[in-house]
């Protein structure tokens, strides 16, 4: 505008002098100084305003020429840059073929390559950065855990040891116990190093130990420390088979099995949590304010236990399976210890926030205490106790990263059938200790059901549970076995035809090398518990399977049905609907079971254990630890 301005005034000057000039030799022609001296006025003007009419005419067209040729294409250059400031879609710009503009546009094309470049680098920044925040991976725990712990050995206590050495012939073996606790916790030491310590139950267990009833593990590639915990045979009789798996066991999971609550047994669970204690306030000599994480319903007194003794230490207990309600709970005689014992913790974990509710309830009814709704939190004694869910989980994307290798090669499909003696197409499992929780009998059942209702499908699928026999000095646990069989037994004699069996049991513990084929290689996953606080086999399954393929039947009682919603999601105690739901599996579309699948694995990678183990180790690191420790008095 003000470059127009100024031409504008420029011309009208130019005009005004021409005007003067032209009227003026008009006027007195060649005559003299004279005519100089006398100008004719009427002329003068006359001349002005012809000279002014040509001025405004050629400010008028250099106008025009300007807006085309130089203000139109500035305009178009200044509307691609803000399209291309802001991200939108641009084209370069018509620019007329002017020497003129070169320059300019030459710097606009090079500013643009250079902006999609910083763009495109900021855009990658942001993802992987978003991604790392989504992501837990072991070099992060591990990192995570050397912050918050300051350099101080994660030490984790539980009942059952990661790696077991029992004697089979004449020689050693080391075997993986199964169940979720081992599971989910050996990657997490894994990844973060430390020590665990546990009842070293194998009958093998004390000829390898070193000094101090430790061991490096796991033993083909020792990253932590196994630390082994003796325990007298009556003691655990009554502590490990009496009271936790005859009493809490089914108080918790509430599954139709009756508590037993023996007071011998009490003792002696009394006296294992000392033990415990002794063995684990031995490896926090030398540390100051330690960070201890015990793990489950075997060691509910330990937090207080060590809390006495060493108040500068942080202490988590996470609850690995359901807390019932109150008036469930309360049916146990030693009730009000339990709890105070378990609230010597500075920090309380389960699985899912319906159980930290039960939790807080059973508090608030059993003991005086005050309970803090909206912190979660328990106050006694000047001590305070969080208590919060924190969901389980598996590894991932390394679940069975250490069994998985190239010899053996992993089986295919075809000779991984033809190996099991199968003839049929279709292969469903079943991955299990063997307990009453675990609703094998009911799902059974609907096998049954579903070969009645679909005949089509005898002899052509195969049901194959894997069952590890588990507690079975119990006699709940032994019978619960043999039932099992016998029931296993009758549905074979009830549809066999040939060669072919609906049913294949395989009682006896299998390793994770061997547990793997039956994943990947199954149509679909029956994982129908009565109860059970998260169940990990349902995310192992999504865990193994990076075809995306594999239908995954989930029963809505576990913590896992919480999280893993595009698995079909049956009641256990309803047939009809378990047999739907193995036929909707075995008649699902591939692009429907790789969708679903899709969206588990995007979850079970994200929720990860690494991340459970980072958020509780987080939230402990947490706590102040400037109240008097409860469970004094
Ligand atoms: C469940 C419990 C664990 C236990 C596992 C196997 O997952 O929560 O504490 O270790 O079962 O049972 P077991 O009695 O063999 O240790």
């Amino acid at each position: 505008m003000r470059i127009t301005r100024r031409l504008v005034i420029s011309l009208a000057v130019v005009a005004l002098a021409a005007a003067f000039l032209a009227a003026h030799f008009q006027e007195g022609g060649g005559q003299g100084p004279a005519a100089i001296a006398a100008p004719d006025w009427t002329a003068w003007r006359a001349a002005f305003f012809k000279a002014l009419a040509e001025a405004v005419a050629i400010v008028f067209v250099t106008l025009l020429v300007l807006r085309w040729s130089i203000a139109g294409p500035i305009a178009q250059m200044a509307l691609w840059m803000r399209q291309l400031r802001t991200g939108e879609e641009h084209v370069r710009p018509d620019l007329p073929n002017v020497r003129l503009f070169d320059p300019l546009a030459r710097e606009v094309e090079r500013f643009s390559r250079q902006l999609s470049r910083a763009r495109a680098a900021a855009e990658e920044e942001a993802r992987l950065r978003q991604a790392a925040e989504a992501q837990w991976t072991p070099d992060r725990l591990s990192e995570h855990v050397r912050q918050r712990l300051q350099g101080k050995p994660l030490i984790v206590v539980s009942n059952r040891e990661p790696y077991m050495h029992v004697r089979r012939g004449l020689g050693l073996e080391c075997i993986v116990p199964a169940g979720g606790l081992v599971t989910a916790l050996d990657p997490v030491l894994r990844a973060s190093g430390g020590t665990w310590i546990a009842h070293g139950a194998g009958d093998a267990d004390w000829d390898v130990v070193e000094e101090g009833n430790r061991i490096k593990v796991p033993p083909e590639d020792p990253l932590y420390t196994l630390k082994r915990v003796a325990l007298a045979k009556d003691e655990e009789e009554g502590y490990y088979y009496g009271f936790a798996n005859e009493g809490l066991w089914p108080l918790c999971h509430i599954a139709h099995t009756r508590p037993l609550f023996r007071p011998e047994d009490w003792a002696h669970y009394e006296q294992a949590n000392r033990t415990f204690a002794e063995a684990t306030l031995s490896e926090l000599e030398r540390l100051g304010e330690p960070c201890v994480l015990i793990q489950d319903y075997h060691l509910a007194l330990l937090p207080a236990l060590l809390k006495r003794r060493r108040p500068d230490a942080r202490i988590a207990i996470f609850w690995h399976i359901p807390w019932p309600n109150p008036e469930a709970f309360g049916i146990c005689p030693w009730r009000r210890e339990l709890l105070l014992g378990m609230l010597g913790a500075d920090l309380i974990g389960f699985h899912t926030q319906f159980h930290c509710n039960n939790f807080l309830e059973t508090v608030d009814r059993t003991l005086e205490s005050r309970v803090d709704w909206e912190r979660f939190e328990v106050q006694r004694g000047g001590h305070a106790t969080v208590v919060a869910p924190f969901p389980i989980s598996v590894a991932f994307p390394n679940a069975f990263q250490d069994v998985r290798s190239e010899h053996p090669p992993e089986p295919d499909r075809e000779a991984f059938l033809k190996g099991l003696g199968m003839t049929g197409r279709h292969l469903g499992v079943g991955v299990e200790r063997m307990d009453y929780t675990k609703g094998v009998l009911e799902r059974f059942r609907a096998i049954e059901r579903f070969l009645e209702k679909y005949p089509a499908y005898r002899k052509e699928m195969t049901f194959v549970q894997v069952g590890a026999p588990s507690r079975t000095h119990i006699k709940r646990y032994h019978d619960f076995l043999a039932e099992v069989e016998s029931e296993a037994e009758r549905i074979n004699g009830r549809f066999k035809d040939g060669v072919w069996r609906p049913i294949l049991f395989l009682k006896r513990h299998h390793s994770h090398r061997e547990i793997l084929p039956f994943y990947r290689h199954a149509d679909f996953c029956m994982v129908t518990s009565l109860h059970d606080g998260m169940n990990l086999v349902a995310k192992e399954f999504v865990a193994s399977r990076d075809d995306n393929g594999g239908v995954l039947i989930l029963s809505r009682f576990t913590g896992a049905s919480r999280e893993l919603r595009d698995a079909l999601i049956v009641n256990p105690y309803d047939v009809e609907e378990m047999t739907e739901a193995m036929r909707q599996a075995l008649q699902m579309d591939q692009e429907e079971k790789a969708s679903r699948m899709t969206k588990m694995r995007a979850t079970v990678r994200e929720h990860n254990i690494y991340r459970w183990a980072g958020n509780l180790v987080e939230a402990l690191s947490r706590v102040r630890l400037d109240q008097r420790a409860a469970g004094n008095e």
